[in-house]
């Protein structure tokens, strides 16, 4: 296989940095979903400031990783979906990973001017700071911490649909849906037992 085909995606396979990006940004976001709960439950402390700051440059990190996904999605093809799936379904599945797409934006920028409207500095990792996306703004504080909230329960939501649906194309359709996404995929279509 020449090394375009293991960058770019084929109607066989998601490509090498397709599946590099939605695995770390899996990963990353379930974990900042976790964190972010637990945090706001937390007593004030040192280590309560700490686990916001890791928070927040963790979330930073996956907006960055967004748009390198975004470029490279439009500068990619997306494998084919399998032949003979109901137009209901191809239909859903580009509409989940549309929604996924914008609230994977939505979270770390909704995070971003809630910072900034709470007038709090944004560091990342304490490497850099990171400029301020409005003035202080209790209203606007307000506003941007509902999307943050309303915007994870949404995308849990469409987490949950998303991979039932991966599962489902695996176990029941007996598809390459799930392996084409997979680092160590080898299967071909599967019979049915
Ligand atoms: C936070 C967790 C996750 C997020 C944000 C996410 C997001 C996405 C997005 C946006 C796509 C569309 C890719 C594109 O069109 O460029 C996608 C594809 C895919 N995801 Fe996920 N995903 C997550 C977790 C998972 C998990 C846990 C599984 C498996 C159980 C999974 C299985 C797949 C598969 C198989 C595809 C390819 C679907 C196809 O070929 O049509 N994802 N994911
Ligand atoms: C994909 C990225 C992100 C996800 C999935 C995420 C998720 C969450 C979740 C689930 C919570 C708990 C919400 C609640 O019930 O109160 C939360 C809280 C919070 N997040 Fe994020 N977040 C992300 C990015 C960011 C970023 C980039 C920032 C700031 C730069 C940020 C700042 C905050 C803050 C300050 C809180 C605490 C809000 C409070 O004290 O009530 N988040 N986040």
């Amino acid at each position: 296989m020449s090394t375009s085909k293991q960058l770019r995606s084929t109607d066989q396979g998601w490509s090498a940095i397709s599946q590099t990006l939605h695995w770390l940004i899996a990963v990353l976001v379930i974990g900042l979903g976790i964190v972010g709960l637990i945090m706001t439950e937390l007593p004030t402390s040192p280590t309560k400031i700490k686990i916001y700051a890791l928070h927040k440059s963790v979330g930073i990190t996956v907006l960055a990783l967004m748009v390198l996904r975004l470029i490279w999605r439009l500068f990619d093809r997306r494998p084919a979906y399998p032949s003979g799936m109901p137009v209901w379904q191809t239909s859903l599945a580009t509409l989940t990973h549309g929604l996924l797409y914008l609230l994977l934006f939505v979270m770390p920028l909704s995070g971003w001017l809630y910072n900034s409207a709470s007038n709090f500095a944004l560091r990342y990792f304490g490497w850099f700071s990171l400029p301020a996306l409005s003035a202080p703004d209790p209203q606007l504080k307000a506003l941007a911490l509902e999307v943050h909230q309303w915007g994870f329960y949404l995308l849990a939501s469409l987490l949950l649909v998303h991979v039932a649906a991966a599962l489902k194309h695996h176990w029941m359709e007996r598809d390459d849906t799930l392996n084409r996404m997979l680092p160590w995929r080898t299967s071909k279509e599967r019979p049915r037992p």
